[in-house]
């Protein structure tokens, strides 16, 4: 099959011997690498841009990676902002815009997916599955999943893999099923290595309490992830946040909780991640909204919920909302004199 992959239907019924039909929904860094890399594989890929200028762009220029070996590759690439256009005949849409975006990049899809369409969300945070189905009606199929893959886009239709990683996927609400596998086994062969799991919410906490940690303090410091732990008393502030976040899972979600040190984890990732610049960062230094409400604002409100206290969480919200207004301002005319 040219290194595309097999999927079978809603339950696992029909199995389809060609290459998936993907649509990106989220044309930025992450959504153009697994779209260039799934496009490389043999699959038909649509991105999805909200701006039709971008979608011209990408389909004029085509998509230019910039490698993690330094090589820069360069496909012709299908790109659309029409949603009837991006939904039609999909087999799985993966879902990489930001968290503020959800709903807005969502809404148009609603009614325009076709009935075996699988929906697969690789955002950050809590609330995702929330978000997703309030944009597109109850009766949509939703795998959720985490990647510790990274990108940074560096120019239109240009992107830098910044970090390879893991992406593990799963639904919320039931096992793996032979779809779900060859959707793991179809971004594997794609050079995204992806292991399916009946146990997703761990992966997504696990994940949660990594980016509470490293995204604000990156975001507000304007440090690289691997820069964090060596700095003096910023190691002290990621153990502090993260074992809040920790008391807030073990509270509201105890069947979540994965074992090993959630604090190594974030360390690990630092290394593992250490050139790069967490998505926040990026956020903060485009002029962009950030995920801080998804990410520690979620910890933070279940905090609340189960009486759990998270002032280290809590102030990071109100600094990286600050850190939002200031842009804001600085950009307003009255903030110019
Ligand atoms: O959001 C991010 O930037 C990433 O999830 C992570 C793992 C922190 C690496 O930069």
């Amino acid at each position: 099959m040219d290194g595309a992959g097999a999927v079978a239907g809603a339950a696992g019924r029909r199995a389809i011997a060609r290459p998936l039909r993907v649509t990106i929904v989220g044309a930025g860094a992450m959504g153009s690498l697994y779209g260039g890399r799934l496009a490389d594989a043999g699959h038909r890929v649509l991105l999805y841009a909200r701006r039709a200028e971008q979608a011209a762009a990408l389909r004029e220029r085509g998509l230019t990676i910039e490698e993690l070996d330094g090589r820069v590759t360069t496909r012709p690439v299908a790109a659309t902002a029409d949603p009837g256009e991006a939904a039609a005949g999909a087999d799985l849409l993966i879902v990489l815009v930001k968290t503020t975006d959800t709903a807005a990049a969502l809404g148009p899809f609603r009614g325009r997916l076709g009935a075996d369409a699988l929906l697969l969300t690789l955002q950050n945070g809590l609330g995702n599955e929330a978000a997703i189905r309030a944009a597109l009606g109850e009766g949509i199929d939703l795998a959720l999943g985490t990647t510790a893959a990274g990108a940074l886009t560096v120019g239109p239709g240009r992107v830098r893999h910044t970090g390879a990683g893991p992406t593990t996927i799963g639904y919320p609400d039931r096992g793996v099923d032979g779809r779900l596998a060859a959707v793991a086994a179809a971004l594997s062969a794609a050079g995204l290595p992806a292991t399916a799991t009946g146990r997703i919410a761990g992966a997504v906490w696990a994940k949660l309490l990594v980016n509470a940690a490293i995204n604000p303090v990156t975001a507000l410091t304007g440090l690289r992830n691997g820069e964090l732990p060596e700095t003096p008393g910023l190691a002290a502030l990621l153990r502090g946040i993260v074992a809040e976040a920790a008391a807030v899972q073990r509270a509201a979600a105890p069947e979540t909780v994965e074992p090993g040190d959630p604090f190594e984890r974030v360390l690990a990732t630092c290394a593992a991640t250490a050139a790069n610049r967490s998505s926040m960062l990026q956020d903060i230094a485009a002029d962009r909204p950030t995920e801080i409400d998804a990410i520690n604002g979620a910890i933070v409100a279940l905090g609340a919920r189960h009486g759990i206290a998270t002032p280290l969480n809590a102030a990071l919200v109100a600094l990286v909302h600050g850190r939002e207004s200031s842009v804001v301002s600085r950009q307003s005319p009255e903030g110019t004199g």
